[in-house]
């Protein structure tokens, strides 16, 4: 067995690992070349044989997802031989070209590049930062677009991004630039805070907003889905109000200059709904979600769906003192359907999962979810040593790194007969 990079190890490195380790993105060397691979070998034998790389949380003998990134043994053994041999190269000649990426996006090239006007100021105190910022756009016409996509300028920093689409009527509103163009998150009213970011209509009352446009996580990119499926209505004069934005803390002062990429879509026929059990969400935490020290715990939430759904994506929530989380669903009839497993919670990898084809609840079934944390002086995340109690903590401060969250998010349509083949991976 003589492994040459250019017949067995490019594929693997090119589908499981550059879409990462490219300029642009989180990784922190690029994966590109014959030569980036061959520099960085030792490393890449490792934490390939080890499991680390590539970032795939869940467990892959429970459900499969879209965009799996997991190898094989056969996959790692070769990259293991290929190393022990002195990573050969093969015939030149026959060298594949790198896949072609966008710079700048996980999807593409976008229609439009929103920026953030001013760039936001992060104090390098050791704290969490919490913003509201607005971005102001104006596009040729009213039109649909199918997705808004995050792009953090701080990787490292950025934890947890959820923002709003605001419709403007031209007849209400003049102007949408002035004003604030971002907040500290440390105010009591709404109302007034929307007044000094421009953001009311002109009148003092509040414009159209859609929810949940915009949304990021460590890891997370947008999932896409076939035509007409979710997408939003956006008028010319809109902005994206992005109002809880969480940066994790550093010991740098910092800029941050993100940005959101539009895509423009068709007329949306289905929209996509999206709901939480859990923390903030429809179902409670049994117990209460209390982290004793030196303690692994076991909480659990169910809901039970009052109407038929078809499931396309599926995304755990905890932080950083997570360790393993599992979902799933109970029909009526006794038979269960498996929705999610994560054995090895890691905080950093918080994906999107989309099903290849729409999980079909009927109504009447429970789902199920339980998390285990561990709030130990073994888990090597926990901020705490020694370990002290940790809980929700309040408002919007429990989203703290520091504090714990145990959510189960899931997208989906009503149901629709048919929906259980429909694709997901075919899209636009
Ligand atoms: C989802 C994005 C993503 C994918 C896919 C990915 N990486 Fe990474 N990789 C990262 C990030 C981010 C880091 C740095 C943070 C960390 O170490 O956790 C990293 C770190 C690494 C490191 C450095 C570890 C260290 O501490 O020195 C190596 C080596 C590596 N990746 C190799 C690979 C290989 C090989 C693959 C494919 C088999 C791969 N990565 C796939 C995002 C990714």
């Amino acid at each position: 067995m003589f492994h040459r990079f250019i017949v067995d190890i490019s594929p693997i490195i090119f589908k499981n690992c550059t879409p990462c380790h490219r300029a642009g993105e989180s990784g922190p060397f690029e994966l590109m070349t014959y030569e980036d691979v061959k520099t960085n070998a030792n490393k890449i034998k490792f934490v390939t044989q080890t499991g680390y790389m590539p970032p795939w949380p869940a467990d892959v003998s429970y459900t499969h997802f879209i965009g799996e990134r997991t190898l094989t043994n056969e996959e790692k053994e070769l990259i293991k031989v290929w190393v022990a041999n002195g990573t050969p190269k093969g015939e030149a000649s026959k060298i594949p070209l790198p896949p072609v990426f966008y710079i700048g996006s996980a999807l593409g090239k976008p229609d439009l590049v929103v920026k953030f006007k001013e760039p936001v100021p992060l104090k390098g105190n050791g704290a969490d930062h919490f913003y509201v910022i607005k971005l102001p756009m104006h596009l040729p016409k009213d039109t649909f677009v199918s997705y808004f996509e995050f792009v953090p300028s701080q990787r490292k920093l950025a934890h947890h991004i959820n923002g709003h689409l605001i419709n403007y009527d031209p007849l209400k509103k003049k102007d949408t630039e002035g004003g604030l163009n971002h907040s500290l998150d440390a105010f009591k009213d709404y109302k007034e805070l929307y007044g000094k970011m421009n953001i009311l209509n002109d009148d003092g009352s509040f414009p159209v907003l859609t929810p949940n446009t915009v949304y990021y996580l460590p890891g997370y990119t947008p999932p896409s889905y076939p035509v007409g499926i979710g997408g939003f209505k956006t008028n010319a004069l809109s902005t994206i109000l992005l109002q809880n934005i969480h940066y994790g803390p550093s010991n740098n002062d910092v800029l941050d200059s993100s940005y959101i990429n539009v895509f423009y879509g068709p007329r949306p026929k289905r929209p996509i709904y999206e709901t939480q059990l859990g923390t903030f969400g429809i179902s409670k935490i049994e117990p209460d979600l209390i982290l004793l020290p030196n303690k692994i715990q076991t909480f659990h939430t169910q809901a039970t769906l009052n109407g038929d759904a078809s499931i396309l994506s599926v995304n755990p929530h905890m932080h950083l003192l997570g360790k393993s989380f599992w979902a799933f669903a109970v029909q009526q009839n006794g038979d269960t359907i498996p929705l999610i497993k994560i054995n090895k919670w890691d905080f950093r990898w918080q994906y999107y999962y989309t099903y290849q084809h729409p999980v079909i609840i009927k109504k009447g079934t429970v789902i199920h979810v339980y998390g285990t944390f561990d709030n130990t002086d073994k888990n090597p995340f926990n901020p705490n040593h020694p370990p002290k109690v940790v809980t929700q903590g309040e408002g919007v401060k429990s989203m703290q790194t520091t504090e714990e969250m145990f959510q189960f998010i899931f997208t989906y349509l009503p149901y629709q007969p048919g929906d259980e083949n429909m694709d997901l991976s075919k899209h636009r």
